[in-house]
């Protein structure tokens, strides 16, 4: 091979004159009156090559050529004819007349050219991924990824952190998400976890005296995967002794914001910081979306002076009734909105009553039953002409909060209502540290089982553990969790007492986290960190909803690898020295779709 003197994204008017040598990919190819044009592609872009018939040899090689054969040319470069300029390649307004030329490797016809990736399916990309990875759109992607990368790196090594990697085998210890295991050879029937996140050892890395620890780890959790969310995921894990809930948030803000800031030139304001109680009562959601109004609104007060039986019931039930006003809603239809009905049932309450504001007057829907209301109703929504009322009624309250927030969402992407180009940054704080599981009957944790419940609710924890709120703290963009963290428990006595009220008794502490309660029984300092999404940060770096599209091999919505047919069977010796034996089960089921990729 003859070294290369440029790549594809090189040549300017500048370079007019030079002999030059590249190399890449046939993106496509033309013949116009026997002038052979090539345009040749690598990843950083895309160069024209002519070859004329006078350099017979050249020529009769690219008379051969064909989508993604892999070429190597040398030729001069020099100024397009005016008016053929192609203003839409940064190498518009020249070409490489080539000399010579040489095929490095002849492609049989490819499944799709990269050009035609987004016209096939997800499936075919993925199993394809290395043509899939030779658009100029995924080679940015991974590019961003990778900038984004080292920026992190140099922010926390100035900040002082130390990257350090933990383990990949570790001790199942279920953090709400199903394990990957791991068989053990050597002892045989005992298995290891891949972890679900480095959570305990970046908490045993401060009781070692690290202080501050950062990490850019792979995660592993068995749950179902959705557009945000894979088997297989990067955390930025970072986790500071010392410190208390302000201290973590700046640091990790100040990540965001230099990031925004050199990938994107994008300059990150202060964020703003919402309790948990006030974004499920205005929003429906731990989550919120901020670029769009549909605020949720307390009416169960004005609920409560009208005869109607759905609203009396729920209020009589200690449950709420909750409204939003639907700009320019009134223009949906009976069916829309009928089929809006049924669709809020899976959120547990019992369907959508509505009213529209037609003619200065209720219509529609139970009009008549909240006429009574109208003027009050309509002045605290601060409804107008042609808006939709859409009420939530449930009990208990977080019920109809929830319906309403998965409502709103939804709305808004119906009615275009979200802005595009926005960033909304927002830490959501002071969540509650319990949550009653109705179904299991007991106390889960809303985060895990190491967060610090705040000081003043700690003598709440055994008689009222629904009341105590922890120190935990979210970063939501744009409706999107992208990290999370918080303070933890430093003190064995209260980690014994949250794991009690847990369910996990003396015995199931020591044996799965025993390492941990001693870690905190030998000097561990006041500590508290958080972990940022990677993945998502990337996500909404490039601008897609398809977390599938910033991993370079990423697994289906079945959690295969189409590429190399992962999971597969293994070799029955495989088997037997692991002194594992598979069951026979039912016929597996038929892979999920995998959802469009929206880059
Ligand atoms: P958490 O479980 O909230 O916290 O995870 C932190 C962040 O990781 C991202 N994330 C995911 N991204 C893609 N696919 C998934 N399956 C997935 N699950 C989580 C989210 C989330 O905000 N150990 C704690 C952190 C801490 O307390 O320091 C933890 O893992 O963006």
């Amino acid at each position: 091979m003859t070294p290369r003197t440029h790549d594809c994204g090189a040549l300017r008017q500048d370079h007019v004159g030079q002999t030059v040598t590249l190399a890449g990919w046939v993106n496509s190819y033309r013949d116009h009156g026997g002038v052979v044009f090539i345009d040749l592609r690598d990843r950083k872009g895309v160069t024209q090559i002519v070859f004329h018939p006078e350099n017979a040899d050249a020529h009769k090689l690219a008379n051969a050529l064909r989508h993604e054969d892999v070429l190597e040319v040398t030729g001069q470069c020099v100024k397009r004819e005016a008016g053929m300029e192609n203003p839409r390649l940064a190498t518009g307004q020249i070409e490489v007349q080539a000399k010579s030329a040489a095929l490095l490797n002849k492609a049989q016809t490819p499944p799709f050219t990269p050009d035609e990736a987004g016209k096939v399916n997800e499936e075919t990309r993925l199993k394809y991924r290395y043509v899939d990875l030779r658009r100029p759109r995924m080679q940015e992607i991974l590019a961003i990824r990778h900038r984004t990368a080292k920026v992190i790196r140099d922010y926390f090594d100035e900040q002082g952190f130390l990257e350090i990697e933990t383990p990949f085998l570790c001790r199942s210890t279920p953090e709400g998400a199903r394990d990957f295991l791991v068989p053990s050879r050597v002892i045989p029937g005992s298995f290891y976890a891949l972890p679900q996140s480095p959570q305990l050892y970046k908490q045993v890395l401060m009781a070692s005296g690290c202080e501050k620890y950062v990490q850019l780890v792979r995660c592993f959790r068995d749950e179902d995967p959705r557009a945000d969310r894979v088997a297989e995921f990067t955390q930025l894990d970072l986790e500071m002794s010392f410190v208390d809930q302000d201290e973590v948030m700046t640091v990790a803000e100040g990540m965001a914001r230099r990031v925004w800031q050199k990938v994107l030139g994008v300059d990150v304001p202060p964020v703003q910081r919402m309790c948990y109680d006030e974004a499920m009562g205005r929003f429906g959601s731990d989550k919120p979306d901020l670029r769009f109004g549909l605020e949720i609104v307390d009416v169960s007060d004005l609920a409560a002076q009208t005869d109607f039986k759905v609203f009396r019931g729920t209020l009589d039930a200690k449950g709420t009734v909750r409204a939003i006003r639907v700009p320019g809603g009134g223009k949906l239809t009976r069916k829309q909105t009928d089929e809006m009905s049924e669709w809020i049932k899976q959120f547990g309450v019992g369907g959508l009553p509505l009213v529209k504001v037609e003619g200065g007057k209720f219509a529609t829907g139970i009009a008549k039953f909240v006429e009574p209301i109208k003027d009050a109703l309509i002045q605290r929504l601060g409804a107008a002409e042609g808006d939709l009322i859409v009420f939530g009624v449930g009990s208990p309250a977080i019920t109809a909060l929830r319906a309403l927030g998965a409502l709103r969402l939804r709305l808004a992407q119906e009615l275009n209502l979200i802005p595009e180009g926005q960033w909304k940054w927002l830490w959501v704080v002071k969540f509650p540290a319990m949550e009653w599981n109705p179904d299991e009957k007991r106390w889960d944790s809303l985060h895990h089982p190491f967060t610090a419940p705040f000081d003043e609710d700690l003598d709440k924890l055994e008689s009222d553990p629904g009341a105590v709120r922890s120190k935990a703290y979210d970063l939501v963009l744009n409706g999107s969790e992208v990290g999370g963290g918080s303070i933890r428990i430093h003190s064995p006595e209260v980690q014994k007492r949250v794991f009690k009220l847990l369910g996990i008794d003396e015995a199931a502490a020591a044996a799965k986290f025993g390492f941990l309660l001693d870690a905190l029984k030998y000097g561990a300092p006041p500590h508290g960190g958080l972990a940022f999404g990677f993945d998502r940060l990337i996500m909404h770096l490039v601008g897609t909803l398809n977390i599938r599209d910033v991993i370079a091999f990423p697994k289906t919505a079945t959690g295969a690898d189409l590429m190399t047919a992962a999971p597969a069977p293994v070799e029955e010796a495989q088997l037997r020295e692991l002194q594992l034996r598979v069951a026979p089960t039912e016929a597996p089921k038929k892979p999920a779709a995998t959802p469009k990729p929206v880059a």
